[in-house]
């Protein structure tokens, strides 16, 4: 079965510089992704220092070090979010996962910690879609394997830390049979979309199954509150943020397009940039290559193994050369994970300076990658070994949220 995305790669090929779509992400130059040119391309905001500056003011909170550091860069309409903050109205937070493998890597932890952060900062109802059929449309897995791999991300996912009173998570699998009203805005929005239009945002082709095509409205429904009767009742004016990797987003460009149409705000975005593979930032992280990720269910062993054997280095080829013209901080990609998971930003700074300038060594840069990695999935597996069936069940039924 051909896909839209192989339509894609083949137009890059032809001469584009990067590709990002929900399904592929690859870049050809050795810097990784342009996300500025991305910004360009996807007709998205740059977070800028001014819009940072009126989030502190107004949540009396310092910024996320994810948005200090530039991992969440660019928006959809994040100032009206925070104008309805401001005015006291209400809104929610929606992100999701689609469940292709047993285990999440540590990349998907990046839109979760986020989220999680935003939930308490924010202190409101979030909603987390599992797209077990989407896997099924894209994969070779049968949909009793992705409905089993839906639940073992949703303890990954419980594991991270949400309020268990604002939080409703769900499988569309088991879900959609579940809620009517969610179905009729599914319906509602597959009306006012045509194929021309997610041929064009999708680059999907004629042998492409129509369950994909019809897909991207079942992601685009939880951005539209009413399809959560049980949260909103039958409020349509209820506005929604989506955290997610930039890759998620023609999902809801299409979705902003669809909603006015419908009687509801547009959904605004934070959008982050990939957590890279071990390889090199040409790509990111993907639970489908086991030798580019750190998972979650790894042993201390793998990781360290892992790191060593395959984090691509922008050290010198030698320990001469290295001291000589030190490394390249922007290539490495120790450092890069280290930007994104070591929060102090004196110690990230130092390890910076030094390497850039030879002193540090590429072994010693992973040491210290390599323990930061350990405790943070040794810690998450404590938290996902006390998700118990009955705590799946509470975030899981469908019930009114405290907000
Ligand atoms: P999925 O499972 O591919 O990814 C789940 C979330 O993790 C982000 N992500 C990454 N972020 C940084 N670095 C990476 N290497 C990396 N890999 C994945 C994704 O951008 C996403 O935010 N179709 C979706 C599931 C979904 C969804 C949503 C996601 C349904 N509704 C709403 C976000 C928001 C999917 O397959 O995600």
């Amino acid at each position: 079965m051909s896909s839209g995305v192989e339509g894609d790669v083949a137009k890059m090929e032809l001469g584009d510089e990067q590709l990002v779509t929900p399904w592929n992400v690859v870049a050809n130059s050795n810097t990784g992704i342009d996300y500025d040119k991305l910004i360009v391309q996807f007709g998205s905001q740059k977070i800028g220092t001014e819009l940072i500056d009126r989030f502190e003011k107004l949540t009396g909170r310092k910024a996320h070090h994810f948005i200090r550091r530039g991992i969440f860069f660019s928006h959809r309409e994040f100032e009206k979010i925070l104008d309805r903050y401001e005015q006291k109205k209400p809104f929610y937070l929606y992100t999701g996962r689609g469940p292709s493998s047993d285990a999440l890597h540590v990349g998907h932890l990046i839109p979760f910690i986020f989220t999680k952060w935003l939930q308490e900062v924010f202190n409101v109802p979030l909603v987390i879609q599992l797209t077990d059929d989407e896997k099924f449309l894209w994969k070779d897995l049968t949909v009793e394997k992705t409905l089993a791999m839906a639940k073992e991300n949703i303890k990954d996912i419980i594991a991270c830390g949400f309020d268990p009173d604002k939080t409703f998570i769900f499988s569309d699998f088991q879900f959609l049979g579940q809620c009517p009203e969610f179905y009729r805005n599914v319906a509602r929005i597959q009306r006012q979309v045509t194929f021309n239009q997610v041929k064009g945002i999708f680059g999907f082709g004629g042998s492409d199954c129509i369950g994909k095509i019809a897909f991207p409205a079942i992601q685009a429904a939880p951005a539209l509150s009413n399809s959560f009767p049980f949260i909103f009742g039958e409020q349509k004016d209820v506005a929604c943020l989506i955290p997610c990797g930039i890759d998620q987003d023609p999902f809801f460009r299409m979705t902003r397009d669809v909603a006015p149409k419908l009687g509801h705000p547009k959904p605004c975005l934070l959008h982050s940039v990939f957590f890279p593979a071990l390889q090199g930032i040409q790509t990111k992280m993907s639970a489908s290559d086991p030798n580019s990720s750190i998972f979650l269910t790894d042993t201390d062993k793998q990781i360290k193994s892992k790191v060593n054997k395959y984090a691509f280095s922008g050290g010198g080829a030698t320990v001469e050369e290295h001291k000589e013209k030190g490394g390249n901080c922007d290539v490495d990609v120790s450092f890069q994970y280290l930007r994104f998971f070591l929060e102090d930003d004196d110690a990230l700074e130092k390890i910076r300076k030094d390497y850039t300038s030879g002193e540090l060594l590429t072994g010693y840069l992973k040491k210290d990658l390599i323990e930061l990695l350990q405790k943070m999935v040794k810690t998450h597996q404590t938290a996902r070994a006390t998700v118990t069936d009955e705590v799946i069940a509470k975030f899981t039924s469908p019930r009114s949220l405290k907000f």
